[in-house]
């Protein structure tokens, strides 16, 4: 067991049925809508669907729900996280639905032979997982995907996690995470595609197909769960868990998108998020998971709570026991219990004293085993446990390394230090140099094999492409982060040797520094970093630092002194090569920032899609939206990212200059041409404004983006089209509106971009 799991049990035990803030158990029942909802439809079950596809397993559905006691039902609510628990509740009156967190395929096929074998009706289990960024085989951290502006390298991740997880025994992964924050102090933006809804939600359906194929019944396939639902990246101050307070609008426009998207893409399961949203916990709103997820986006899964998410609406303060808190969980639209227990316990009682009803109680038991049939549980209980993945495979590996190339961020290459000819005279220094692990990020060694696989070092990363390993030298300088800088000297003694070319500085943060419960206060080079970085270069030598770390860092200093910087992130179990591989130019950097690097923590939050304000920034201007100690803007914007080659973009060409506001399209094209002498990618993006509307929009907003390769002197041409889809937007009535006027079309290779057209929406 990990730490994490342990660290989380002990919580829960910390939790136990502490009654605090009561509230009225009727005014729970009948709480309509949670975020003020902007509308009086009261919270409906949307009718099981009907479509001749899913006919049968709605029949079957139908059929196995009659034969069901309450007990049973109650039971399939329930998700335990240990064999112990599960084999308890598999030998009592409430057999649970499900087990997670628990990893082999012969521990899953006893669990899975007491509920088929033993228990009256013989439903299978469902087994999750947080199958992440890999299960055996970790592939970069989800932002460093992200920022490969390439959705197939998110959807190679989730086919071969699928693939490897599903054959272990796991049927259902906990993932994709599509948080939207403006948070770099969250640890959690690790887990995420950054700050923007449109990227994060072409991510998102990527892994979503990638993980669920077409059938995910298949034996490679995996039931996916968007989450967290919803807003939890807004959580205030960056703190983990804590409140987001949001308007309706900027729930529609910012962080409901990707679950639309993943809806519409067919995933399996939605998990609830921790935090409350404009006072009502996520666990207990019946507006987000009732009125918008399951009503307005068709969502015909199920909704998991997330770890004790029902048992905390107690200390939330909108429940006063466990029988309140299943209540409200329940009434609400969450139809499983993950690790606490009220929905059991309470469930009969709930019923009998009618604050919940038998409607509601089938309709979550028919969401789980919806899911369940549709996973091809009921044929296939079991799982082969000599497929079991316990290796990373040759084919994964490549497939990692290729995902971890594409997804590393050039953020400076002064006088083009990089690429380094592959017979450069190499100090490799830092913390991070010889880390293992940690280049696996957060959530990550759970999956069998995952946690004895070390993924490959900087240095031997470096040591195995260079001409001569034994010009490749060490020293390490300090630890992450620790306070001594007694290792400065040999440090800066290293770099300063002759025949040294060039330093590459190995800095950033443990995997344990982002990721769940993982807030920082201050996100600069942890511990004495910047101290080692400042002696390495006094050494006089060129210096390359190349980062790893889960959250944009406030690298001034940095950005400073170092000829050249490269982001690369959390980049898995073949990070060394990965990271060999772009130094040396075999794989020309083509990845971009999913998200704004801060100059300083005071900045934050800070976003390209900020709104203009009545006072936008303006330097000879003291009456203006800024800081009177930083320039404005970010040290990095979002969509930048440097190349070995040079790209010219064209102005953006419009099909038409008038869009119809009923169905209206355009196509936006736009040329390319590769103007230097090596082949290399080009993130082409297309922002727009909508300079005069109802409700004042964001100075850009990404709606397109394509990252194309060229050879040296190529050109290409990129055409999007655009609909009313993307000039429209949720008003405070949670109404989408396609307005006319004016849009502003920007094009180029980071949100900086600059060359413009516009078109009139008619
Ligand atoms: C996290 C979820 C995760 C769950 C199960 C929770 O603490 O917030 O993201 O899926 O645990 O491990």
């Amino acid at each position: 067991m990990t730490d994490h799991q342990l660290s989380r049990r002990s919580a829960l035990v910390g939790l136990g049925g502490t009654a605090v803030g009561a509230i009225s158990a009727s005014l729970l029942a009948g709480a309509p809508a949670a975020v003020a909802a902007p509308t009086t439809t009261p919270a409906t079950i949307a009718a099981p669907p009907a479509t001749p596809q899913n006919s049968g397993v709605e029949r079957r559905v139908s059929a196995l729900l009659r034969r069901m006691t309450l007990a049973e039902k109650l039971g399939q609510l329930q998700l335990l996280s240990t064999p112990e628990l599960a084999q308890q509740s598999l030998a009592g009156a409430h057999p649970c639905g499900g087990v997670f967190s628990v990893v082999g395929a012969a521990k899953l096929n006893v669990l899975q032979r007491l509920a088929v074998q033993h228990t009256r009706l013989g439903i299978p289990l469902i087994f999750g997982l947080d199958v992440i960024h890999g299960y055996t085989t970790n592939f970069p951290i989800p932002l460093g995907q992200a920022s490969s502006f390439d959705p197939g390298v998110a959807s190679t991740d989730a086919v071969v996690s699928a693939a490897e997880a599903r054959r272990s025994g796991i049927t259902w992964t906990y993932a994709p995470m599509m948080d939207v924050t403006h948070e770099p102090r969250w640890g959690r933006i690790a887990e995420g595609a950054g700050e923007d809804p449109y990227l994060a939600s072409q991510i998102a359906v990527a892994k979503v197909q990638g993980y669920q194929g077409n059938d995910y019944s298949a034996q490679d396939k995996l039931a996916a769960c968007a989450k967290h639902y919803v807003a939890y990246g807004g959580a205030e101050g960056g703190r983990d868990y804590n409140t987001v307070d949001v308007s309706i609008q900027e729930l529609h426009n910012h962080y409901l998108p990707p679950f639309k998207a993943s809806v519409a893409a067919g995933v399996a399961t939605v998990m609830a998020s921790f935090n409350a949203i404009s006072g009502v916990p996520a666990h207990a709103n019946a507006y987000v998971l009732r009125e918008i997820l399951k009503g307005a986006f068709g969502f015909d899964g199920f909704v998991v709570s997330d770890y004790t998410g029902i048992q905390e609406l107690i200390l939330h303060g909108v429940a006063g026991d466990g029988a309140d808190a299943a209540a409200a969980g329940i009434t609400a639209g969450v139809d499983m219990e993950m690790v606490s227990t009220n929905y059991v316990d309470f469930g009969s009682q709930l019923l009998v004293q009618g604050r919940i009803t038998r409607r509601e109680i089938d309709d979550a038991v028919r969401r789980i085993l919806r899911v369940k049939f549709a996973l091809g549980l009921f044929e296939h209980p079991y799982v082969d446990e000599s497929t079991e993945v316990i290796a990373v495979s040759d084919a994964a590996r490549a497939s990692s390394r290729a995902a971890a190339g594409r997804s590393m961020v050039l953020m400076k290459n002064d006088n083009a230090l990089l690429p380094l000819a592959l017979g450069a005279r190499i100090a490799v220094i830092g913390p991070l140099a010889t880390a293992t692990y940690d280049l696996n990020g957060t959530w990550s060694g759970l999956g069998t094999g995952a946690g004895t696989t070390p993924p490959v070092t900087v240095l031997d990363g470096i040591k195995a492409a260079a001409a001569d390993p034994s010009a490749i030298t060490f020293a390490q300088g300090c630890d992450i982060e620790s306070a001594d800088t007694s290792g400065f000297a040999a440090a800066a003694e290293a770099a300063a040797v002759a025949d040294v070319d060039v330093v590459v500085l190995a800095l950033g943060e443990s995997a344990a520094m982002s990721g769940e419960a993982s807030a920082r206060s201050n996100i600069n080079l942890p511990g004495v970093q910047e101290g080692l970085l400042a002696a390495v270069v006094a050494a006089g030598k060129p210096v390359v630092v190349v980062l790893f770390n889960g959250r944009p860092l406030t690298l001034q200093s940095t950005h400073d002194t170092a000829a050249a910087i490269l982001e690369a992130w959390a980049p898995g179990v073949e990070g060394g090569n990965a990271v060999a591989d772009v130094l040396f130019g075999k794989v020309n950097p083509g990845g971009k920032l999913p998200v704004s690097f801060p100059r300083a923590v005071g900045q934050v939050p800070i976003y390209y899609n900020h709104l203009n304000t009545g006072r936008p920034a303006d330097p000879a201007n003291k009456y203006t939206s800024k800081y009177l100690d930083l320039p404005s803007g970010p040290l990095y914007s979002f969509g930048f990212g440097l190349s070995y080659t040079t790209f010219t973009l064209s102005a953006p060409r419009l099909s038409s200059t008038s869009m119809n506001r009923r169905g209206g399209r355009i196509d936006v094209s736009v040329d390319v041409q590769n103007t230097g002498v090596v082949a290399g990618d080009e993130v082409v993006q297309l922002y727009l404004h909508d300079p005069v509307a109802s409700i004042a929009q964001p100075v850009r907003r990404l709606r397109g983006f394509r990252r194309v390769t060229l050879e040296a002197g190529q050109s290409t041409t990129v055409t999007f089209t655009i609909g009313t889809d993307d000039v429209g937007f949720y008003d405070n009535q949670a109404k989408f509106v396609v307005e006319t006027g004016t849009i502003e079309v920007y094009v180029g290779n980071s949100s900086d971009a600059d060359q413009s057209a516009t078109f009139t929406v008619v």
